[in-house]
């Protein structure tokens, strides 16, 4: 059977069953499937065209029977990909760098062979033991010519005791560095003998098909292995790789250093580990501790002798990206008590000082991304970005200016917190409607709480004003998802503290680091509970910091190192290992009735 993808006409030939998920895998078509294929999330909806006519299916559900055209045009492009973030200044001292040398031509004298001679010069100059230089047999194989054409005057790129290339004096040494997050990825790239930033490129990490959040991505790796999720990723890296040199008009040859990030499953699906550890309580990760790797065996087409810097883990739910995050925002040099928040798929936490620092992670899921909300989306053209209720009026801002498509999570964040201050939405977190409302500035929006398809629904917008001609509306199971995710991460604050025998309120500086954090208006957090309310003043957004992590780390050897003493001072606590944890969870589900 023949099934053709509309719009880039690409054809597959599948069996009579295949799901036109399978089929769109097959075709190498990415499209999202947050509930990682159950059919709950209904977010991976595509057009089936038929003689009979277009339906819109479920991709996940819908099985081929016969020859089909499947439209699966994208409605979220033009997505929001955060890349800036705090940062520090740092020396430039990368492990990767250029030293000239002048080679000793050979001679009835000096018979040594064409490497020897480089490798005495090299450790000379760099003042190494010869003896730990390894051959680099790929570098080797063109050296005598090389060194010939440039008359034994020549640039070494060298890395640690390494010797990767000899390159024309002067040429370009660069490096990228790269934050693998569960939903997007983003990658700086870096002339590495001034440091400056060249290019830098974002994509939506591919592995969204296999599921939303790391756990549907465990779920599926476990189930199907991983060469799927770390196939897509690894080519998703060397397709940025290809953008950014291009822009920046370099060859990829001249790429010998690249530095990674993300949490510990994407760590893991990129190197080809099977997350199978974190499946399975106690949810240890298979490894934490930083490596370095060839990145000719992981997919890129960059030098063939260049090296990947894996930043390290801390456990099996906080990992390198969190360690990118620290080191960026210098979480060890902390005077003040420092919270540090990640806000993604999941809720990742540090708190602490220079002195002593512990981290936790939430399984806040993905609400706060938009997914498993009935019209939520990401922060991509078309979002509902922001929300309020002033004066009996609904009011809303949409990214692009576009007519509303759906909510991203600063606009869930907003809305839900006017809910609760309207007194539409009880401290409990029912959705409240007709008589029930007795607050009088709720009374105000009293029409637009109604029963769609069987469910208490808040109206957004009408048929009328929507960009899909479908009413946008946050239900009440909308509320209980965002209730569960905040209360989650409001508990794993207060074990934190308390671990760390200090009251949350006495915090001095909250950082919420990634796209989610950088948007979403504190005030509104405080509404729902997510941040103590107290402490609304000492929010500060620091961007993509875990990206920003690796580039510093791309920068400078020592900033790397100082990242592995980062992850390994850092102490984890498992919050389902702690028997109060769920007491907490339970008293923080409440909305704040005061705020
Ligand atoms: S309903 Fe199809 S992926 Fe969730």
């Amino acid at each position: 059977m023949k099934v053709t993808f509309l719009p880039s006409n690409t054809v597959v030939e599948v069996e009579e069953g295949t799901t036109i998920m399978k089929a769109l895998r097959q075709a190498d078509i990415k499209i999202d499937a947050p509930c990682g294929g159950n059919g709950t999330c209904k977010k991976c909806k595509v057009k089936l065209i038929t003689q009979e006519g277009e339906h819109t299916v479920l991709a996940c559900q819908t099985e081929l029977v016969r020859d089909a055209v499947v439209d699966v045009s994208r409605k979220d492009e033009g997505h929001r990909i955060l890349m800036g973030g705090i940062s520090r200044d740092v020396k430039l001292d990368p492990a990767v760098k250029a030293v000239t040398v002048n080679v000793p031509k050979p001679s009835t004298s000096d018979l040594r062979s064409s490497w020897d001679r480089l490798r005495d010069t090299v450790a000379k100059l760099t003042k190494k033991d010869p003896k730990l230089i390894k051959p680099n047999i790929s570098l080797i194989s063109k050296l005598y010519c090389t060194l010939e054409e440039h008359n034994y005057k020549v640039d070494a790129v060298i890395c640690e005791d390494e010797i990767l290339d000899v390159v024309p004096v002067g040429s370009p040494v660069l490096g990228l560095a790269y934050d693998i997050g569960t939903t997007t990825i983003a990658c700086y790239f870096i002339d590495l003998r001034s440091g400056t930033q060249l290019a830098q490129a974002s994509l939506l990490n591919p592995q969204t098909t296999y599921g939303g959040d790391v756990i549907m991505r465990i779920k599926y790796s476990v189930e199907n292995g991983v060469e799927g999720p770390t196939g897509d990723v690894r080519k998703a890296l060397n397709s940025l790789a290809l953008k950014c040199a291009e822009e920046a008009k370099k060859s990829m040859d001249s790429i010998y250093m690249v530095t990674v990030v993300g949490n510990t499953c994407m760590h893991h699906l990129f190197m080809g580990i099977s997350p199978a550890s974190l499946a399975y309580s106690p949810y240890t990760a298979a490894m934490t501790d930083p490596v370095q790797v060839n990145a000719v065996d992981y997919g890129f087409t960059i030098n063939k002798s260049a090296k990947i810097y894996m930043l390290s883990n801390i456990a099996g739910f906080v990992g390198a990206d969190t360690v990118g995050a620290s080191l960026s925002a210098a979480m060890d040099e902390a005077e003040k008590l420092t919270l540090l928040i990640d806000i993604g798929t999941n809720g990742e936490m540090v708190l602490g000082t220079k002195h002593r620092r512990i981290a936790c992670s939430t399984a806040a899921g993905p609400a706060f991304e938009g997914a498993l909300i009935t019209y939520g989306m990401r922060g991509a053209e078309g979002a509902i970005d922001h929300v309020s209720l002033k004066n009996g009026k609904l009011e809303y801002s949409v990214i692009g200016d576009l007519k509303p498509m759906g909510i991203c999570g600063s606009g869930i964040i907003d809305l839900l917190s006017e809910l609760v201050r309207v007194g539409l939405v009880e401290s409990g977190g029912k959705l409240l409607m007709g008589d029930e409302i007795t607050d009088p500035e709720g009374i105000k929006y009293r029409d637009l709480v109604q029963v769609v398809n069987g469910i208490r629904a808040f109206v957004i917008a009408d048929e009328t004003v929507s960009g899909s001609g479908e009413k946008i509306v946050f239900t009440q199971k909308d509320v209980r998802e965002v209730q569960l995710a905040k209360g989650a991460m409001a508990a794993g604050m207060r074990m934190l503290a308390k671990k760390l025998e200090v009251n949350i309120d006495d915090v001095e500086v909250i950082m919420i680091a990634g796209a989610f954090g950088n948007y979403m208006s504190p005030k509104s957090a405080c509404g729902i509970g997510l941040i103590p309310p107290k402490l609304e003043s000492k929010v500060i957004g620091i961007g993509n910091a875990a990206g920003q992590g690796a580039k510093l780390c791309l920068l400078s050897l020592s900033e790397y190192k100082r990242a592995e003493e980062i992850g390994r001072a850092n102490e984890y606590l498992e919050l389902a290992a702690e028997p109060e944890f769920q007491d907490v969870f339970v008293d923080q589900l409440e909305f704040p009735s005061d705020y």
